[in-house]
């Protein structure tokens, strides 16, 4: 059985400890700013939401310190990654990256450079920053990141590289400054670590155990959120659907709560484990009009023997059970997971599983990984499949995958869909865009002023990865 720690937030005297390194740090930022320096900090954000979520502290910690927050790394004189180590790929991007931030650093050599989040939580990666980058300052792991202002405050004051793993009190950052990107879309971390381990997965190495932040606590934060204007609230944990047993509260009487506080938003959620779905969660989704129709459900393998093998805790049998009470309870939700091909003795009988499961469930989008071995965890420890047969499996999951999705979609086109408008589109300028139900893009004609304001918009056409739309009506 896995343990259950209670969240601890810092205390009285370390919240004490915590401001004097803040007012330590802003008096010599702002006695620069006076002598005509600018003091602009970027934080690079990799990784999930709650990487996200996680950089707006960082972000707002940095603004308390009396640094100007900029989008551009050439711009800045602090840098802070949030680095994530959930596949090879992802670390290599962060190694990358930061030796290209060596020119940055002899350009302007006040530049401080700071590596946080998950691939610095192992120790191996935060010994690589020290030894091998000599320009990065200073790295802290996903648990001290409410010690941020201590570490900058021995950078910038004793101008000491400063090198902090986990201490594995896993405190939760809490009562620290958010700096939130967006004026109308939140994130909100409910809980933190992961008590699954999974077998390929690094999390519960990086995140440490699980621990929930108390319900009063969040419903409070929602409140706030709802009164400043936000309009969807996107509750965040690796697990969120196994949240408050320490409280004897459940996620669905949690996300009930928020869903019953006045207003007009949205909420959302992610990610749920299959293993921990209860009838109450799908029920209160069923009854809430503010809980989006939708339910992102990483299955990561239709193969009953690999799902054990990954310490899944369901068969794909449980898996397809719950689809089906899912969708009798709610039968227009949106449908999303994570799957993942190239696991560690995975057969091409155990690979059929998975196509077979894809096309029986028919989700509306998926996200597919190659597997990535973790050091540390056991499945890395197995005899691993070739890249190419990995990735000859991955693009003929995608194959089966785009036609079911292109499929689903269809169903949207004549609706019209309550939509938040989230501004203009990366990819098309010209277009506006928002999300459907189901987290799914939708584009369309408009203009700045509806950034951040519900429209309804008529679908009228649909595609596998994108809807598209006319404006019927803002507000
Ligand atoms: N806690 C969430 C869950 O269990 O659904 C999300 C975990 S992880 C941040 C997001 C996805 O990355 C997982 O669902 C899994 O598909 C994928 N993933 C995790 N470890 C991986 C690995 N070693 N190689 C490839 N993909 C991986
Ligand atoms: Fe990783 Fe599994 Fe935890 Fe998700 S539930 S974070 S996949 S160990
Ligand atoms: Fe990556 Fe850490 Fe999220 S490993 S996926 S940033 S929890």
């Amino acid at each position: 059985m896995s343990t259950r720690v209670p969240a601890r937030v810092p205390t009285e005297e370390e919240l004490l400890k915590l401001n004097a390194s803040i007012d330590n740090v802003r008096k010599t930022i702002d006695k620069e700013k006076s002598n005509g320096k600018r003091r602009n900090c970027c934080v690079v954000t990799y990784g999930c939401q709650q990487n996200e979520a996680d950089s707006e502290q960082v972000a707002g910690m940095a603004v308390e310190m009396g640094y100007n927050l900029t989008e551009t790394t050439e711009d800045a004189d602090l840098i802070i990654v949030n680095t994530c180590a959930v596949r090879e790929h992802a670390e290599k991007k962060v190694f990358s990256i930061t030796g290209g931030y060596k020119h940055l650093k002899d350009a302007n050599p006040e530049l401080i450079i700071g590596i946080c989040g998950c691939m610095v939580s192992e120790e191996k990666n935060a010994e690589k920053f020290k030894k091998s980058y000599p320009y990065v300052d200073f790295t802290f792991g996903t648990e001290s990141l409410w010690k941020f202002p201590e570490i900058l405050d021995v950078v910038v004051n004793k101008k000491k590289r400063s090198f902090i793993l986990n201490s594995g009190d896993e405190v939760i950052c809490e009562r620290t400054p958010s700096s939130r990107k967006s004026t109308f879309t939140a994130w909100l971390s409910i809980m933190y670590g992961c008590n699954n381990f999974c077998t390929y997965c690094i999390v519960p190495y990086v995140r440490g155990r699980e621990r929930s932040r108390r319900p009063e606590v969040i419903v409070e934060e929602a409140k706030q959120l709802i009164s400043q204007g936000y309009k969807e609230i996107t509750l965040l944990g690796q697990n969120v659907n196994s949240y408050g047993k320490e409280y004897g509260v459940s996620f669905a009487s949690l996300i009930k709560q928020i869903a019953e506080l006045d207003g007009d938003f949205i909420i959302r959620f992610m990610s749920s484990h299959p293993k921990d779905m209860s009838d109450e969660l799908i029920q209160v989704i069923a009854e809430c009009p503010k809980i989006e129709r939708h339910i992102h459900l990483p299955f990561q393998s239709g193969s009953s023997r690999v799902l054990k093998l990954m310490n899944r805790h369901y068969t794909k049998e449980d898996y397809l059970a719950l689809i089906k009470r899912i969708r009798d309870k709610n039968p227009d939700i949106s449908l999303s997971a994570d799957v993942m091909v190239g696991f560690p003795g995975e057969t091409e009988e155990d690979f059929q599983e998975t196509l077979d499961l894809i096309r029986q469930v028919e989700f509306d989008m998926m996200f597919s990984f190659i597997y990535s071995p973790r050091e540390g965890t056991p499945a890395a420890k197995e005899v691993q499949m070739s890249e190419k047969d990995k990735t000859d499996r991955y693009l003929r999951l995608l194959k089966v995958q785009e036609p079911i999705a292109e499929q689903r979609a269809q169903r949207f086109v004549g609706r019209v869909e309550k939509v938040l408008v989230e501004g203009r589109s990366k990819n098309n300028n010209e277009k506006f865009t928002g999300r459907d139900s189901g987290l799914k893009i939708i584009l369309f004609d408009g203009n700045d002023e509806m950034t951040g304001k519900f429209a309804d918009i008529e679908i009228t056409e649909a595609h596998a990865f994108a809807l598209y739309g006319k404006v019927i009506r803002v507000y």
